[in-house]
């Protein structure tokens, strides 16, 4: 069967890249990294997307482009159908992460209202908080956004991969990290801003507990789209001519980056005005409303902002939607149309429980969770890191080397740099450290 493939090499990364970036970088991680230690958070993150996150991004691509098919199909058209679970596992992870995912992004398309009606200007850190709270816990509104968010990426995803994918991203992801840029420099410049740098780049060795390497290690697969075959899907769409080592290493290196951003324009600002760093979930939408608050036309600029977010939350949820079509369109043999139909309205219920359970439901738990933080944290910080783990070992053990070397040197015709380096992280490093990861949480 032909595949449809992105247009251009710019066109990949900014598919993948636009898959990467999202609420992972501006939402999730600064918000861990306040709650798990600061700096000591950022130096593990840092490395685990070196030892795991690189080698696990090279994998997928590969094992997608050679398989040229979904996430389960992949496996099997490459000659080992065993392996196909990880393609289960991953289909099932999407719906999971989807389902709190989109309740977040609804969370964003709110604040462009706020932004819109200026409803920051003139609020305390209280208020902001207060009105937050207000919101995330109502059981009819966030709800609204959630389901007219699943709808928008429902849509997007039915348009075609290159088109409604690929078009985009390629021009708004930029922009974003402009205006990010934009926001560090404020926040930076804040009076008192300098305790939140050494808060980020002064690492704290004794806060490093198993716990805050766990939850580094869930991050930089949350962050990267890792362990549940978005990159596999991503990659059965690059052509044979794409360097996948260049685009591994691009994509990595371009969602680390705006993590850290997102970060240096968070956290000085968070010092700067009192906030408490640990505050979880609700500080990227107390903090950087607050900052706007102190830029001349902050206006114009929140808007912009939360817009920039709910689209680089759109090419994230359009990725995790295309696993799910992909899969029911290939293996069930479903219209594309109907396949991305069903797994929206399933999703759409998943979000209505997450979403309720952070107000109307927060007294039923789920081992001391609420519904929403359940998702979060099984797939984050269990079947993303399990399902690298898979994929790791199959590259690296049971993948015939040659083959692998061929897919990544397209045949012989590109040198390969760093392969060896590759090989020998997929092999032995990756697999172990994540088995000790999990191994020390049990200890
Ligand atoms: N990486 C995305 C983000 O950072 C989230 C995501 C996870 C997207 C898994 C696809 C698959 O927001």
């Amino acid at each position: 069967m032909a595949r449809t493939n992105f247009g251009s090499k710019l066109g990949i990364i900014a598919a993948a890249a636009g898959s990467a970036v999202g609420l992972g970088n501006i939402w999730r991680f600064p918000y861990e990294l306040g709650q798990q230690g600061g700096g000591a958070f950022l130096l593990v993150y840092i490395l685990c997307v070196l030892l795991l996150g690189l080698p696990i991004m090279l994998a997928e691509l590969l094992i997608g482009r050679m398989g040229q098919h979904n996430v389960t199909g992949a496996f099997r058209s490459i000659g080992h159908p065993r392996w196909r679970f990880i393609g289960y596992a991953g289909v099932l992870c999407s719906f999971l992460i989807m389902g709190f995912y989109c309740v977040v992004a609804g969370w964003t398309i709110e604040y462009i209202w706020q932004a819109i009606t200026n409803q920051f200007a003139d609020k305390s850190t209280a208020d902001l908080a207060a009105a937050f709270a207000d919101f995330s816990t109502r059981p009819i509104r966030p709800i609204i956004w959630m389901v007219l968010f699943v709808g928008i990426t429902c849509y997007v995803v039915l348009a075609g991969v290159q088109n409604g994918i690929e078009k985009s991203a390629k021009i708004l992801m930029p922009v974003l990290f402009v205006l990010l840029l934009v926001l560090c420099l404020r926040s930076l410049t804040l009076p008192g801003g300098l305790e939140g740098v050494a808060f980020l780049f002064q690492p704290d060795f004794s806060k490093i507990t198993p716990e805050v390497v766990l939850s580094a290690m869930g991050q930089a697969f949350f962050s990267l789209s890792l362990g549940m075959g978005c990159m596999i899907t991503y990659g059965s769409y690059i052509d044979k001519k794409n360097n996948l080592e260049h685009t591994a290493l691009q994509v990595t290196g371009l969602d680390t980056l705006v993590a850290v951003l997102a970060a240096i324009a968070i956290f000085p600002a968070v010092f700067a005005l009192g906030i408490n760093p640990a505050q979880g979930p609700e500080l990227v939408f107390i903090t950087l409303p607050n900052v706007f608050a102190h830029i001349p036309g902050g206006y114009i600029w929140a808007i912009a902002f939360f817009m920039l977010l709910s689209i680089a939350a759109l090419t994230s949820t359009i990725s995790l939607l295309e696993v799910i079509t992909a899969f029911m369109n290939e293996e069930w043999k479903l219209p594309r149309r109907k396949a991305a139909i069903i797994a929206s309205c399933t999703i759409a219920v998943l979000g209505v429980f997450a979403s309720l359970s952070l107000g109307l439901l927060k007294d039923y738990t789920i081992a001391g969770m609420s519904f929403f933080d359940l998702l979060d944290n099984f797939t984050a910080k269990f079947l993303m890191p399990i399902g690298g783990l898979a994929i790791a070992v199959f590259c690296g053990w049971v993948l015939d080397r040659k083959r692998m070397e061929a897919e990544l040197s397209n045949e012989g015709k590109l040198k390969l740099k760093y392969l060896k380096v590759f090989a020998f992280l997929l092999k032995y490093i990756t697999p172990l450290a994540i088995l000790a990861i999990f191994i020390d949480q049990l200890m």
